[in-house]
């Protein structure tokens, strides 16, 4: 018996981050999206706990842990405790296909955890209601539950608290990784220490641009707080960002904490034109549509 479930890529068209809160996280108000890049989780009962990562296409996976503290083993046990199962007699072997760039900025990690809380759900047939895994995601990390939903989502708290957001576009993204990963709470530990962003103004226009499918106001309002903390640890990031802009995108965004860099395409052929100019200087580059579906199952077997 096996249970296959597809997890989405998220951007933050909008971050707004408020000063360190004492536990250590930071307020946020932000926009998030989930676009066409995919992490697929197979989960089949096991005897013990087992991560195996499969690199779909040209992601490296090398820095992902395959031991207890990957955050889908984590998702496994929280929801089996959840229910007051024992996680130590009860287990799960889990094999990610991944199409996500890993420690990208694009919560790959997040959404194999809220795969593997929805993959198991059904493999064990737990029932567990809608607002009970969101609150379990929540607990596993901060864009955990925006997997879980997906499409164009508003985040407040520490991202944790989410919203659906009407959005009337389809939007092509050009998603150009770094070969490198950038840890998290270093980009926001140099946030504490540069001038603060924008903070927690909420971001109106924005909403406004995604409701009305307005690309050039959307382009314009694309914001992203941990962008100078980013550049301040990895100011080489710069130079993809010059490459987006020399194959002729109007805007580049840092994805969430970095090192990723996305351009909002003015359509697929504009976004395809501009993945073949970074493609033939060798640049490893993806394009994908957003809004997409939050995890949702492929396979019942
Ligand atoms: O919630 P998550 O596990 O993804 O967070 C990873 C790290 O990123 C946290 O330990 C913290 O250092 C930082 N973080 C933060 N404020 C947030 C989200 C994450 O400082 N809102």
């Amino acid at each position: 018996m096996s249970v296959t479930v597809r997890a989405p890529a998220k951007i933050n068209l909008h971050l707004g981050v408020g000063p360190v809160r004492p536990d250590g996280f930071h307020p946020l108000t932000t926009v998030y999206q989930a676009i066409g890049l995919y992490d697929d989780v197979t989960v089949t009962p096991a005897s013990e706990w087992e991560v195996t990562v499969i690199p779909a296409g040209d992601v490296d996976c090398s820095g992902v842990p395959v031991d207890a503290s990957n955050l889908a083993v984590r998702a496994g046990r929280a929801l089996l405790g959840h229910h007051g199962l024992d996680p130590d007699r009860r287990a799960a072997s889990l094999v990610v296909h991944k199409g996500i760039p890993v420690a990208g900025g694009l919560a790959g990690g997040s959404a194999d955890a809220a795969a593997t809380l929805v993959a198991l759900d059904r493999l064990w047939d737990l029932q567990t209601p809608d607002e009970e895994l969101l609150g379990l995601a929540g607990g596993l990390g901060s864009d955990v539950p925006f997997a879980l939903l997906g499409g164009t989502a508003h985040g407040s708290g520490r991202g944790e608290k989410v919203r659906p957001v009407p959005d009337s576009g389809t939007w092509w993204w050009v998603v150009l990784p770094d070969a490198e990963g950038l840890g998290t709470p270093e980009v926001y530990a140099a946030y504490d220490r540069l001038a603060p962003g924008r903070g927690l103004a909420e971001p109106h226009a924005l909403l406004a641009a995604l409701e009305q499918g307005d690309a050039a106001l959307l382009a314009a309002e694309l914001a992203n707080d941990l962008e100078p903390a980013a550049l301040a640890l990895r100011p080489d990031l710069a130079r993809g960002r010059t490459a987006l802009q020399e194959a002729g995108v109007r805007t580049t965004l840092l994805s969430g904490s970095g090192p990723t860099w996305l351009s909002l395409c003015e359509d697929v052929d504009h976004a395809r034109t501009v993945a073949d100019r970074l493609h033939a200087q060798g640049r490893a580059v993806m394009l994908a549509p957003g809004p997409v579906s939050g995890v949702h199952l492929v396979e019942h077997a």
